[in-house]
């Protein structure tokens, strides 16, 4: 198995979504010791903004399409994705590769991989608050390339942090049951 691992959060260390998508690794490799575990890291590496000339960032695609498991760290910042996670799905939603058009209407062309996501808000969000635009475009931005993404959260970091992680770690912890 490949595991791709992705981080997208700018606060290091103190970084919430890290620890839970770290946690996910370590849990998916405990179970699968053979696992290669490919990172990227897309504020220490950051992917510049999509322009239609492209950028010759095909490796991420090919990264994209080669793993068997993605794991993405996924904060939320400004009711959103972090710039730094939009560029990669920027270069992730490739017309022919990832999904194409037919006379259905838009087709997954992805499907088959494991998409986790470890989402870490300062808030609290139900799925369908209006402000909520993290898990909400996640799901509808892999639904498209054919693939149903797994999340986990750590809700109200600003507000109870340790409880917050907490609630985190144990969502990572059911993925294992
Ligand atoms: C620039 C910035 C913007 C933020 N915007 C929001 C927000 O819109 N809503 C929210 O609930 N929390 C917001 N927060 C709090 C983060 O979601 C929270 O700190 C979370 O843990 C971020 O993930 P991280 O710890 O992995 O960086 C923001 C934090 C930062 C640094």
């Amino acid at each position: 198995m490949t595991i791709l691992h992705l981080d997208s959060s700018i606060t290091g260390e103190a970084s919430v979504s890290r620890r839970l998508s770290a946690a996910i690794v370590d849990q998916l490799t405990a179970r699968d010791p053979d696992a290669g575990v490919v990172r990227r890291d897309l504020v220490a590496s950051p992917l510049s903004h999509l322009t239609l000339g492209g950028s010759g960032d095909a490796d991420v695609l090919d990264e994209f399409l080669a793993a068997d498991t993605v794991v993405i760290g996924a904060p939320m910042y400004n009711f959103s994705v972090a710039s730094q996670l939009k560029a990669w799905i920027d270069r992730i939603a490739v017309a022919g590769k990832t999904f194409r058009y037919t006379e259905r209407g838009p087709e997954g062309l992805a499907g088959g991989k494991r998409v986790i996501v470890a989402i870490s808000r300062g808030g609290f969000y139900t799925p369908d608050h209006a402000f909520e635009h993290v898990e909400s475009y996640l799901t509808a931005m892999f639904n498209f390339i054919g693939v149903e993404p797994e999340f986990v959260h750590a809700n109200g970091v600003n507000v109870e942090r340790e409880a917050g992680i907490a609630g985190g770690l144990a969502e990572v912890e059911a993925l294992a049951a």
